[in-house]
């Protein structure tokens, strides 16, 4: 796939490639026909509105996680437009009402504040959703760092609060409860769900069984998905709702970069233009270590080298890796699987400069979205 990118683009770039994103949503495509499902894009795990035309006769809308996201996604995306949010800030539901279809809240007193402006907003049609912590977590990654119901967690009312939810206003159950999850874990969430929450299921009109549906790794049994969210429909007749992000986005892109120095520290150390700090946070958050394409781990091939980045930041390390050829200041190093979570989370810290954003497209057409300069970063600065 490398191969495909031209070799004089500048860098750092973080670029989609057409054809992958294409190839990941005709997964959804399938999911939606065969299930029966309405499938949302989490614009939080990525958002490049430039690509939105190719989604939206695919996906039936975004799902945001505050008034800005749910502004984008009205305006950019179109279609249904969802948000959640673990509190709303003063306003912001009534700003919400002029956006968002279906406004979701986090506890029984966020219920009663969305339900209320709702109705007083004037506007029809809108849709409220509570989420609920099932008490059932599948999250593959991260451990608690990435559990929403990990012990104390602020996300969804619990099932000792349930029944002070406003059930007769409540049209959406939503749940979400996994990350980077394979089949078994949305199985597992699903029977839990009507396993346990039978009795509420019955007084809504849609459920909406959150994120992390890694739908589009390899090894995902998409069959065993959909068969049992047709199980799923024909017990309870609902509207179902999926919101992935990073599985619709997995394997679609990269960040591309260049090597700017070479280090010696009784190892190798390349310095690159990207930064794990500041241009892939996940990197060092969940923790883990990237791809990098035609690399392999340490020692396997003849040069080794660690991967960092230019900030002052010490652990601003990428990972460990081992190339055919030397890396010399110029040589170019790929990381794929760089779309979710990666521009929709990065920083100026250092004075960094942030990537380009741009397309692959179908035809070997590189195009640059946007690129940034030092406004970018003196602008957040006051
Ligand atoms: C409520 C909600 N929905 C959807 C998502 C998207 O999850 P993912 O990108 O893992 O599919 C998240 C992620 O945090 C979330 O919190």
């Amino acid at each position: 796939m490398t191969s495909k990118l031209p070799d004089d683009i500048r860098t750092p770039a973080y670029v989609l490639d057409v054809a992958a994103l294409k190839r990941n949503l005709a997964t959804a495509t399938r999911v939606k026909r065969e299930a029966g499902v309405k499938v949302l894009l989490a614009t939080k795990a990525w958002a490049m509105p430039a690509a939105f035309p190719l989604m939206q006769d695919v996906l039936d809308g975004t799902t945001a996680s505050g008034e800005y996201e749910a502004r984008m996604g009205r305006e950019e995306f179109g279609r249904e437009v969802h948000v959640y949010a673990p509190a709303y800030a003063p306003g912001e539901v009534a700003r919400l009402t002029e956006i968002a279809d279906h406004i979701y809240a986090n506890s029984p007193e966020q219920a009663v504040h969305v339900r209320d402006v709702v109705q007083g907003s004037g506007r029809a049609g809108i849709e409220i959703g509570a989420r609920i912590n099932p008490g059932y977590s599948n999250a593959t990654l991260g451990g608690a760092l990435y559990d929403p119901c990990a012990p104390n967690s602020r996300f969804g009312t619990t099932v000792a609060e349930i029944d002070r939810l406003p059930w007769d206003d409540i049209d959406i159950f939503h749940v979400h409860a996994l990350c980077e999850s394979l089949a078994d874990g949305t199985v597992g969430l699903i029977e839990h769900v009507a396993r346990n929450f039978a009795p509420y299921l019955k007084r809504v009109k849609a459920v909406n069984f959150g994120g992390g549906h890694f739908m589009n790794k390899p090894g995902y049994d998409v069959d065993k998905l959909i068969a049992t969210l047709r199980a799923f429909r024909s017990e309870f007749d609902l509207e179902v709702y999926l919101e992935p992000g990073a599985g619709l986005v997995v394997d679609t892109g990269y960040l591309v970069s260049t090597v700017i120095g070479i280090h010696r520290n009784e190892k190798e150390i390349a310095i690159l233009d990207a930064s794990a700090s500041t241009h892939m946070p996940d990197v060092l958050e969940v923790p883990y270590t990237p791809p990098v394409l035609d690399a392999e781990k340490p020692g396997v091939l003849p040069h080794s080298y660690i991967l960092g980045g230019k900030t002052c930041m010490t652990g601003d390390i990428i990972g460990e890796y081992s190339f055919a050829e030397p890396l010399v200041p110029g040589s170019r190093v790929v990381f794929g699987d760089m779309m979710q979570y990666s521009f929709v989370k990065n920083t100026t810290f250092n004075g960094t400069p942030l990537p380009d954003i741009a397309m692959l497209h179908e035809d070997g057409r590189y195009e640059v979205v946007r690129t940034f300069g030092y406004d970018e970063f003196r602008r957040r600065l006051g």
